[in-house]
């Protein structure tokens, strides 16, 4: 367990104030750094079509992209678990097309924080670079 940097949090806690999740009451919110500094933030956004709904993460990655951004230097995601928050499959994946696997990824829940990656979170991806073979 360790501190997370205290803007990026800040700003996924204000996000996570605006969730919508009126049938999981599991409120989540993200904080993603860009490269210029600037921080674009995701809250989950549920539907009565359950399916429908969407993670904070993506929905923050998502507006950054929208914003013109497609790398990220800093991820921070905090939920109201115990320990840190686990984000999901989808959202990992949609992450490290935007994030180098080495960049800190700070997962957050009531008890405290854990520092980690993408390498971490998604051991054998499939990444943009397999697309693009050098040999
Ligand atoms: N959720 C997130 O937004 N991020 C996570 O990392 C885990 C789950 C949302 C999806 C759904 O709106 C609610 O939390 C319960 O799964």
């Amino acid at each position: 367990m360790t501190t997370p940097p205290a803007d990026l949090l800040r700003a996924a806690r204000e996000a996570q104030a605006r969730a919508y999740a009126p049938y999981s009451h599991f409120p989540v919110g993200a904080a993603l750094r860009l490269e210029d500094g600037h921080i674009i933030q995701g809250c989950n956004v549920e539907n009565a079509s359950y399916g429908l709904s969407i993670c904070a993460e993506r929905n923050a990655a998502f507006a950054a992209v929208a914003a013109g951004a497609t790398s990220f230097s800093e991820v921070l995601v905090v939920g109201e678990t115990a320990g840190p928050i686990a984000p999901c499959g989808a959202c990992r994946q949609v992450l490290l097309e935007f994030t180098e696997p080495d960049a800190p990824v700070w997962l957050v829940g009531r008890e405290g924080a854990l520092r980690t990656n993408l390498r971490e979170l998604l051991p054998n991806a499939f990444s943009p670079r397999d697309l693009t073979p050098e040999d």
